[in-house]
């Protein structure tokens, strides 16, 4: 089909007019003589006519860049994809990019411009956004306290950050693309039990501990998947060294166990201090100590007060040591007096314990380890429940210590009259769940003594 020349004409002057570019002609001192229509929108008018006779340098935010525009054209024919920003009717601002055609006549001499600019201002806003988040996700990254690693469903470190790459004194540009296997294991093929294959079917995450021999380092590793869309499975795995955590953990231990060690050496020393004058009781404590331990044992109380009522079987006599040794050792019938004397001991070790912090009720253990069920014990005539239950417990295992041993007014009596006194005693003097414990033990031959 052959056009004329007007229908020629025609044609371009409508591609030129519905375009959706901006496009523009100007005479050579940059008064608009033509504009499309998207031109006129991008300006902000609605008619052609308010366009036509304005001069493009007004739409300009920094004219400056028109000028090297028109400088450059002096000696090309086009500048291609200038970026600048122009500044709308309503006075907002667009950044632009912008391809300047020159027109020339028959002798070369500009006669005028063409023009066609692209708004990139949504475009460069979005770029700014993605490489602002870009930026912030890398700095988060970077700024964890853990090592973090993202690996593809190919076994291959993807991304590592900072930490990750000072966890295994490496260069984090080395790691990338290294096999997971290696860099963890330092093994040279893949595991036969990996996580990754279990999070694959089942999703969610796995935590564990592991020591990574060839580092000498033990981590606490934390894994999930991150995508689970066809062959573009990430695994995310965050480390954290626990090395140190583990030292801490093992010298508090050493620390506590050193200090209870002392403990126990303290209080049998206090122990013995007392026992050591008073030569017919020696060993005393200790056995009332056990056997004390075996009735709370058997009563079901915690591993904490069976270790308090343990201690205060060893120094429940410690007031003694205010007793002259005369009364302590006396093989006669003790008089009114010197049986005050020895009353006294209760009240001498709750003054002594009263001021040591102990974990355990061990001074009023010992102030109370006298007091009998009905009123009748000594130094307070304590009654009942009044008597906190180590007591009633230390009560018990003293009688039955007492009796079942030697004293230097008397032979020893045998454990079989410490039954028969403790059941005698049993709700008026003794606690009878504690008696009938003790009996049990007894019967069972686990006493202790
Ligand atoms: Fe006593």
């Amino acid at each position: 089909m052959n056009l004329t020349l007007s229908e020629t004409e025609d044609k371009y002057r409508r591609i030129f007019t519905r375009l959706p570019y901006p496009i523009f002609v100007t005479d050579r001192k940059g008064f608009f003589i033509d504009v499309n229509i998207a031109c006129i929108e991008f300006l902000g008018y609605h008619n052609r006519e308010d366009v036509i006779g304005k001069n493009v340098i007004e739409f300009y935010v920094n004219p400056e860049h028109r000028d090297r525009i028109v400088a450059e054209l002096k000696k090309k024919t086009d500048v291609r994809w200038f970026e600048t920003f122009l500044k709308r009717r309503d006075g907002t601002v667009r950044e632009v990019v912008l391809s300047i055609y020159t027109l020339r006549d028959k002798k070369g001499k500009i006669i005028g411009y063409e023009g066609i600019l692209d708004d990139i201002t949504d475009i460069r806003k979005m770029q700014r956004e993605i490489e602002n988040a870009a930026k912030e996700w890398r700095e988060t990254f970077d700024s964890m306290i853990d090592g973090v690693m993202i690996v593809g469903e190919d076994k291959k470190i993807k991304r590592i950050n900072k930490v990750f790459a000072e966890l295994f004194n490496s260069n984090p540009k080395e790691l990338i693309g290294k096999p997971c296997y290696s860099l963890i294991f330092g093994k040279d093929k893949p595991c036969t039990v990996c996580p990754q294959k279990r999070l694959l079917e089942r999703g969610g995450s796995e935590i564990w501990d592991e020591h990574l021999y060839h580092l000498n380092k033990t981590f606490h590793i934390s894994m999930s998947l991150i995508r689970r869309e066809a062959k573009n499975a990430q695994f995310v795995y965050v480390f954290r060294d626990i090395e140190e955590f583990l030292d801490t953990k093992l010298k508090l231990k050493k620390s506590q166990f050193l200090l209870n060690q002392s403990f126990r050496g303290i209080t049998l020393a206090m122990a013995k201090l007392v026992e050591q004058r008073d030569p017919y009781t020696s060993g005393h404590g200790e056995r009332v100590s056990v056997i004390s331990e075996r009735i709370a044992k058997e009563m079901g109380l915690g591993e904490e007060n069976v270790e308090g009522i343990r201690i205060c079987g060893l120094l429940h006599d410690i007031g003694k040591i205010s007793v002259p040794v005369e009364i302590l050792n006396k093989s006669t019938k003790l008089t009114e007096l010197e049986f005050k004397f020895i009353k006294l001991h209760p009240v001498t070790g709750y003054e002594i314990l009263k001021n040591i912090r102990f974990p355990w009720p061990i001074a009023e253990v010992t102030l109370q380890h006298h007091e009998r069920l009905n009123g009748s014990g000594y130094p307070h005539g304590l009654k009942g429940n009044e008597i906190i239950m180590e007591a009633r417990i230390l009560a018990v295992a003293d009688v039955v210590e007492a009796i079942s041993s030697h004293r230097p007014y008397r032979p020893a009596l045998g454990t079989e009259v410490a039954m028969d006194e403790i059941k005698k005693g049993r709700g008026l003097l003794y606690d009878p769940d504690v008696v009938d414990r003790c009996l049990s033990l007894y019967q069972r031959d686990a006493l202790g003594i």
